[in-house]
């Protein structure tokens, strides 16, 4: 586990952007191709921003990279709430990638639909190890204040679900059908990174790191055969050694 806690959101993007182009070509150089799974929820937006844009954005061979979700809303590709929308709007449209290689979640299905048409995806598309389990470069995570990645969320059934790649999930607090990968995709990946910024996550943060609580968090499951890589910054951090 390594973790790099930086300034302010500006800076912990351009960390970010920097590792990421060194993930995206030694995955190119290794295998043709690289396989990134994105994030949902606000944090990352500036990330997706910054990737889109040069110099960054024309020193990465999108014409070599497969797009990927964590998880989804269960609502259309044009829906404000929708994570697609979000990442479309901020890196996926201004790109130059081949739309057959973005695999979004269809959270416009019913949830059990669209996680089944999902698992087929992820089952048709990505690289598979010797023992069947999938092989993403990146899975990118944003970290609920409830300590949930993903639509993991405490408390639901889904945490214990080793089996699927992609399995649908009600969320009673948000009373809600969410759309979401496993841990089964998530560790094993080379890479997982945990995006995470604001006063708001700081006292997740503290107990995730000060007081281990013996997985009674989503995020404390993270344990990928890869690196897993935390991005703070300082509001997110203040409780935590640097
Ligand atoms: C989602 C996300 C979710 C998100 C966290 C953090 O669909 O909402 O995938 O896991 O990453 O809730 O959200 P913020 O970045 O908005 O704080």
């Amino acid at each position: 586990m390594h973790k790099k806690v930086l300034r302010d959101m500006d800076s912990l993007c351009a960390e970010a952007a920097y590792d990421f182009v060194q993930i995206i070509s030694s995955a190119v150089d290794a295998r043709g191709e690289a396989h990134i799974f994105l994030a949902g929820g606000n944090t990352p937006r500036h990330f997706y921003k910054l990737l889109a844009s040069p110099p960054i954005g024309n020193s990465i061979p999108w014409g070599k990279v497969h797009i990927y979700f964590g998880d989804e809303r269960n609502v259309p590709p044009d829906d404000p709430d929708s994570n697609y929308n979000m990442a479309n709007r901020a890196l996926l449209s201004r790109i130059n990638i081949d739309p057959l290689r973005i695999h979004r979640i269809p959270g416009e299905l019913t949830a059990d639909e669209a996680a089944l048409a999902y698992n087929n995806k992820l089952k048709h598309f990505l690289p598979f190890d010797s023992n069947e389990n999938p092989c993403p470069d990146l899975v990118l995570l944003g970290l609920g204040e409830d300590g949930h990645v993903a639509s993991l969320f405490p408390d639901t059934d889904i945490l214990n679900n080793h089996a699927d790649f992609a399995a649908a999930v009600w969320v009673e607090k948000l009373r809600t059908w969410r759309i979401t990968i496993t841990y089964r995709v998530i560790n094993n990946a080379s890479n997982v990174w945990l995006f995470v910024s604001g006063e708001s996550k700081r006292d997740i943060v503290d107990r995730v790191f000060n007081y281990s609580t013996s997985e009674r968090y989503p995020v404390e499951r993270i344990k990928p055969r890869g690196k897993l890589t935390w991005f703070l910054d300082e509001a997110a951090a203040q409780r935590i050694v640097k």
